[in-house]
């Protein structure tokens, strides 16, 4: 094949044979994942929240999609501040959710349908209201005191009392709370009811491998997702991050927390302690890590860590330097979304390492909205070219709950109180405080929370046209889309023309061409267009070529003069499309025979 200006050559891969069929490799890197966010998938006893029973009754939908594995978000007994990823107990079932025999039923309901189960692994933090908790706050000289991370206070000059250091919290504020009872602080990177559990105690550690890994691996499940992967390990020390936001007393510390020096010890413990022992799979969360050479240690397969990761390179499109929402809408450009995904498909670029695709979780706004065109002319057809985009990329591939039937952002005219997620509420309570309710100042927030919270994601799922769309009989948590009527699961299966029934055959054509679409080296033809999207995957001598329209109006293309051969349509979401012309948010997959 001739060379190319952008281009990302993956390993050598010693089982894929040059028929698109006869790829054969670690099930988990052919495999398409499916992600349930459980409050919000389906609602089976009216209470308004969804459940495991509830997401049982759809595992034939789930499984009729063409998926391989199922990743279910934290199902743990909580108090559910951060909707479960506050976890208070890892042996035990959210009330509301139902029960472990439940969450056995779901396990084995997977397996009979020939799909695997991954679970959520949320181990920097837990709940305030787990036992170990309990215990470490209990008095300075309890024995699981050295469990999490507490330090005594500092002292002004005038003798106010404050936080060890600056470092501010992901939900914003100091990263510390005071404890009366034992006058001291204790570490929080997230809520201050989610305290960091000191991983520097191995007694800790080894509590985590059995209570919140053992405990479910022999339940029979298939991996974990892990979250938050490289906080573990925090610089010696704890200093004061270099201040960057002077408004403020708390900065950004990411460079103390994240990726800290026993990062890699500690995960090569739990691989070896762990992991080893189960044929398993993990994709590990790895936010602030833009250095490639930093994300290869995570997935070097010889360094025996994790199977892949969770890169933020595109999902970070757009969003404020410092904090999330300090920004204005669609401030990204397609070739910046180039540019990001050059690097996470990059990784595996003559390494032996594994990656990821994927444009949304239960952390992300909806795609079609942030990338696409959620006008209602667009939404399907946009949405379809994202998903020819998203199944053409070497990884993993994941998916989340909506994302197949093209659910968007909420509507622009809801109220602020419908955003009930800590991370958007609390950015929106500290904007009003800093500019005592400057109008201006909280329209700029608000717009920013419509185009990013992660309560996008979170709304319910839309089954039917029913009433809350299928979802509950009850109240449902969060309120239903306005557009459920047209956007439910229900219409896109009785539509064969729908993005569902699209998503299902590129998922299957995913698995033809294996060679091509899931392990194909990655190349872009036209890094600088601002419009148009030209990338190639290949493997020897065979060649997949795809065309995306990134905007609303028509934009002239053509083959590029490298390859060679004759431009075989695959897949296209505008029928009969002239070769020379993308129609506005085209998108084509070619096979180059
Ligand atoms: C991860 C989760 C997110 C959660 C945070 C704290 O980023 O995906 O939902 O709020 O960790 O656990």
């Amino acid at each position: 094949m001739a060379s190319f200006v952008h281009k990302a050559v993956s390993s050598a891969d010693t089982t894929c044979q040059t028929e698109a069929t006869s790829c054969n490799k670690t099930w988990w890197k052919n495999s398409t994942v499916y992600q349930i966010y459980p409050s919000s998938f389906k609602d089976s006893s009216g209470d308004g929240i969804g459940d495991i029973p509830g997401i049982i009754s759809c595992l034939d939908y789930i499984a009729s999609l063409g998926v391989d594995i199922i990743w279910l978000c934290p199902m743990y007994d909580s108090p559910h501040v951060d909707n479960g990823y506050d976890v208070a107990d890892y042996e035990n079932i959210y009330a509301p959710y139902g029960t472990l025999a439940d969450m056995v039923a779901f396990i084995d309901g997977c397996h009979d349908r020939g799909m695997r189960i991954i679970i959520d692994l949320v181990v920097n933090h837990t709940s305030d209201q787990h036992e170990w908790f309990k215990e470490s706050r209990s008095s300075v000289d309890h024995p699981k005191r050295a469990w999490y991370i507490w330090k005594p206070a500092r002292y002004t000059k005038n003798g106010h009392r404050k936080p060890p250091n600056n470092w501010r919290s992901y939900f914003g504020g100091s990263a510390w709370q005071w404890d009366e009872h034992t006058q001291e602080y204790y570490l929080h990177l997230f809520a201050p009811e989610q305290p960091d559990l000191n991983w520097e105690n191995e007694q800790t550690r080894n509590e985590v491998y059995k209570s919140a890994m053992e405990f479910w691996l022999y339940k029979g499940v298939d991996g974990f997702r892990i979250d938050t992967v490289n906080l573990y390990s925090k610089t010696p020390g704890l200093p004061d991050a270099p201040v960057v936001d002077a408004s403020s007393d708390w900065q950004s510390a990411v460079a103390y927390h994240c990726n800290g020096p026993r990062m890699h010890e500690y995960l090569q413990e739990m691989n070896a302690k762990v992991l080893s022992r189960f044929d398993c799979m993990t994709v590990g969360e790895l936010p602030s890590t833009p250095d490639q050479a930093k994300v290869l240690q995570y997935v070097s397969a010889k360094e025996k860590q994790l199977n892949m990761v969770f890169q933020f390179d595109v999902v970070d499109l757009g969003q404020g330097r410092d904090q999330k929402y300090d920004t204005d809408p669609l401030s990204w450009t397609l070739p910046d979304l180039k540019a990001a995904l050059l690097r996470s498909q990059g990784l595996i670029s003559g390494t032996d390492g594994w990656t990821t695709a994927f444009l949304e979780n239960h952390d992300q706004a909806r795609s079609i909205s942030r990338f696409a065109s959620d006008d209602e002319e667009y939404r399907e057809r946009s949405g379809k070219m994202l998903a020819i985009m998203l199944a053409a990329l070497s990884g993993t591939l994941f998916i989340y709950q909506g994302q197949e039937i093209g659910m968007i952002n909420m509507p622009k005219d809801w109220d602020i109180d419908e955003y009930k997620d800590v991370e958007s509420s609390n950015y929106f309570r500290s904007v009003s405080e800093r500019t005592h309710g400057d109008q201006g100042a909280l329209s700029r927030a608000l717009t920013a929370v419509q185009h990013l919270a992660r309560d996008h994601a979170r709304l319910p799922m839309q089954w039917d046209e029913s009433p809350n769309a299928g979802f509950t009989t009850g109240t449902p948590w969060m309120r239903t889309h306005d557009a459920y009527k047209h956007i439910n699961v229900k219409s896109a299966l009785a539509d064969k023309s729908s993005l569902l029934h699209f998503w299902k055959n590129l998922l299957s054509l995913r698995k033809g061409y294996a060679d091509l679409l899931i392990y194909g080296d990655f190349e872009i033809y036209d890094m600088e267009n601002v419009n148009v999207f030209t990338f190639a995957k290949a493997t020897g001598s065979r060649i997949a070529l795809i065309a995306l329209n990134f905007s609303a109006d028509f934009q002239t293309w053509s083959k590029p003069e490298d390859i060679e051969g004759h431009l075989d349509l695959l897949v296209s979401n505008v029928p009969s499309s002239k070769t020379s012309m993308l129609a506005p948010w085209e998108g084509r997959l070619y096979y180059v025979k």
